[in-house]
This record gives C-alpha cells, structure tokens and sequence, in this order.
C-alpha cells in the first residue's frame, strides 16, 4: 500500500487527477472503474480540465461504475448515471457506449446483476479503481456486513448509509432503501486501486479500514490484501 499524503482537498484531486492520467497515457485502452459521491467531484473537474488541454484523450477509454441506487430511472437527477454524465462523462471524449452504470430500472434485478459482472469480465476486468469511502467502511455500496459479498448484487441500504446521502436529496424519505453495487471480486481484481478520502469525519473509518483488522464489518479493510493500493488523502492516518 501506498499512502500519498497531501495539504488538502485541491491537491488530493489533482494528484488522483494525474494519476489516472498517467494510466490512461500507457494504456489508451484503459478500463477505469469510477465511483461517485462528493469526494471524486474534484478528481472529475481536474479530469475534464486535462481532457481540454488535450493531456488526456479518453476516446478509446471504457468506464464501468461501481453503483446504482434501485428503482431510480437514469434520468433523475441523484442517479448514479446522470451524476456521471454532469460532472465526467458527457465534458469528455468518451464514446458513452463505452461508459457503464448498473441500470437500477431493470426489470430484472438478479439479471441485470449476472449482466453488470459479464460486462466487467468482457472488458478483461478493471485496470485502474477509483474508490471513495463510506462512515462505516463501505467501497461502492458493499455494506458492513457478515461476509464479503463477491458479485454484483442488490443491497438493503444502511441506515447510516441513506442519513448520510439524504443531503443529495429533498428529503430523506426520497433516498432509495436499495442499491445495485459491483461486488468485492472486481475492486479486488482490479489491476491496481486508487482510494481517496478527506475530511474529519472520515479520518477514524480510514485508519480503520487501512490499519484494523480485514473484516467484513469494515469492507474497505478489504484493501490491505490488494497489491497495488494508492491512498491519495489530506488526513491524518
Ligand atoms: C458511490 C460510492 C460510495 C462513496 C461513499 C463516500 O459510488 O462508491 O462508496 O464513495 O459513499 O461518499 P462521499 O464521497 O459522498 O463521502
């Protein structure tokens, strides 16, 4: 693991920015998986910027997300798509064909899950992860739970998890209770992962997940067993 220790917000963005930059530069091919959340917003706006001045060229780039809340049509404005698509997706040049969410209308829940990991797996997997971090350790909407679960899957949100989104929303009663989230496998698989984090409130789950015991409590403590894990964060750990 490698922890990039940096003054503020700005920097971690920009450093994660250039990051993915460097990645996209050797591989042009890239697979990226992305997450959303306010954490990567500056990450994103940096990526938009390199994208203009013409450092980086994503057209040939495949983004699959890590998330999507159920039951919400791409359209709505807290989905995870339309989160994607104003602040990256639609500022770059990606072919949007290439760009991935889990569809949280699908019909078919379990099928849609079996769709989103073929998907991944027809893409030979994820070069680089991008991964923010929930209050109580969750990576993409894998919750604390008894045991890591592998695939894609629909989760029951936590409590925790719906208080600390309904600031997107209204009203906390418009936060969907469900979600569709990657599993541990691909974050695992993922040739190399790059976690970022800032702000006080999330210094103690941090150091929890880097440095406590690998449980599934604490799903980001998952990480420590990943061989190539970049920690870009202002915080204190
Ligand atoms: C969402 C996701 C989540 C967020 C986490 C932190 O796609 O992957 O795990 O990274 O909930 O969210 P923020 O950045 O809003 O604190």
């Amino acid at each position: 693991m490698r922890i990039i220790k940096v003054k503020n917000y700005e920097e971690m963005s920009r450093k994660a920015a250039n990051i993915i930059a460097a990645e996209i530069s050797l591989n042009p091919r890239t697979v990226l998986g992305l997450a959303t959340g306010s954490t990567p917003i500056g990450t994103y706006e940096r990526l938009v910027e390199l994208c203009n001045t013409g450092d980086i060229d994503f057209s040939q780039v495949t983004t699959i997300n890590l998330d999507e809340y159920y039951g919400l049509e791409p359209t709505h404005e807290q989905s995870y798509r339309y989160f994607m698509d104003k602040h990256l997706l639609k500022k770059i040049n990606i072919n949007l064909e290439n760009t991935h969410v889990p569809n949280g209308k699908a019909p078919d829940i379990e099928a849609e899950c079996k769709r989103y990991d073929d998907l991944i797996q027809k893409a030979g997997g994820i070069d680089l992860q991008l991964l923010g971090i929930g209050h109580n350790g969750h990576i993409g909407f894998n919750e604390p739970s008894d045991e890591f679960i592998m695939d894609t899957h629909c989760v029951t949100l936590k409590e925790s998890t719906i208080n600390a989104n309904s600031r997107f929303f209204n009203n906390i009663d418009e936060v969907p209770k469900k979600a569709l989230t990657m599993g541990i496998k691909p974050i695992m698989q993922a040739r190399r992962v790059l976690l970022i984090a800032s702000g006080d409130d999330k210094k103690e789950i941090l150091k929890k997940a880097l440095s406590g015991p690998v449980t599934p409590s604490v799903p980001a403590s998952i990480l420590q067993l990943h061989k190539d894990l970049i920690v870009v964060t202002p915080l204190d750990i």
